[in-house]
């Protein structure tokens, strides 16, 4: 059994079909990626897969247990940890904040202990600042920790979502554009990042992306959507020279 599974899955907004009968199967520890032209339908699915949406038709399991119908959140502490292809952070926390506000998530003190101060909630906090400095440590951000996340450069703001996403413990990570509008050095930086996250954690991540060079570096499979269809899917190999997914990017994206 797939840890992340979607079968038939499509999607309408209004008249528009925005994904049509989408299949996945990630297993435990894949890196997975998906392509395609702007407007392919691409953020659709990480949406359709968190609860932002619910799918028309289809359906999706995580670790064997149907998630469509469930609010995000509750999908979220199922397993799935997801970045936005525009950073979604808060403009008045710090960033240490941002990361310990993910973690409160796992927290298991309930509201007396909450009201009371209990030993307990003492205790886990204190395990919570030390969980959010260690991935903060780990995406080497831990400078600024207590500085407001405006404050930081593009790139340094990405690893806070990271770190944030993390936070969660989540069994599949996805991951929307994490090296969109990065200069060359804060591209390969995030690269590393990703692949250390992977080792690490041994998560299975599922991978949007716009440059052909990151999902061929680091994908195992990778799908190519167009109009919201699968029109191709196989190992970096198979996808490069596909005359369909050149076609697709008309040639111009596919050397970038
Ligand atoms: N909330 C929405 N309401 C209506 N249409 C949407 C919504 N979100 C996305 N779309 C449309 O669905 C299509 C796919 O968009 P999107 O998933 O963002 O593509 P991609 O991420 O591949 O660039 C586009 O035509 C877009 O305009
Ligand atoms: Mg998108």
């Amino acid at each position: 059994m797939p840890l992340l599974q979607v079968k038939n899955m499509t999607h309408y907004f209004g008249g528009l079909r925005a994904v049509s009968n989408f299949d996945l199967e990630i297993e435990a520890g894949q890196i997975r990626g998906l392509i395609g032209p702007n407007g392919a339908g691409k953020t659709t699915i990480f949406n359709l897969l968190t609860g932002i949406h619910k799918p028309t038709e289809g359906a999706i399991t995580l670790d064997g247990e149907n998630v469509v119908g469930l609010r995000p959140h509750l999908i979220a502490s199922r397993g799935l940890g997801r970045t936005f292809q525009n950073i979604c952070l808060w403009r008045h926390m710090t960033v240490l904040e941002h990361v310990k506000m993910a973690c409160y998530a796992k927290l298991t003190y309930g509201l007396t202990g909450a009201f009371f101060g209990t030993a307990k909630r003492h205790r886990e906090e204190a395990q919570i600042e030390t969980k959010a400095l260690g991935l903060l440590k780990m995406l080497g951000i831990e400078h600024f920790a207590g500085d407001n996340v405006l404050n930081l450069s593009y790139g340094a703001q990405r690893r806070v979502e990271m770190a944030r996403a993390l936070a969660t413990e989540p069994k599949v990570l996805l991951l929307d554009e994490p090296t969109a509008g990065m200069n060359p050095e804060e591209l390969s930086q995030m690269m590393a990042i990703i692949r250390q996250v992977h080792q690490e954690f041994g998560l299975a991540i599922f991978l949007i992306e716009h440059r052909l060079r990151v999902v061929m570096e680091l994908c195992e499979k990778i799908q190519t959507l167009v109009f919201g269809e699968v029109i191709s899917e196989g190992g970096p190999e198979e996808i490069q020279n596909d005359p369909k997914v050149i076609d697709a990017y008309l040639g111009k994206e596919a050397v970038e």
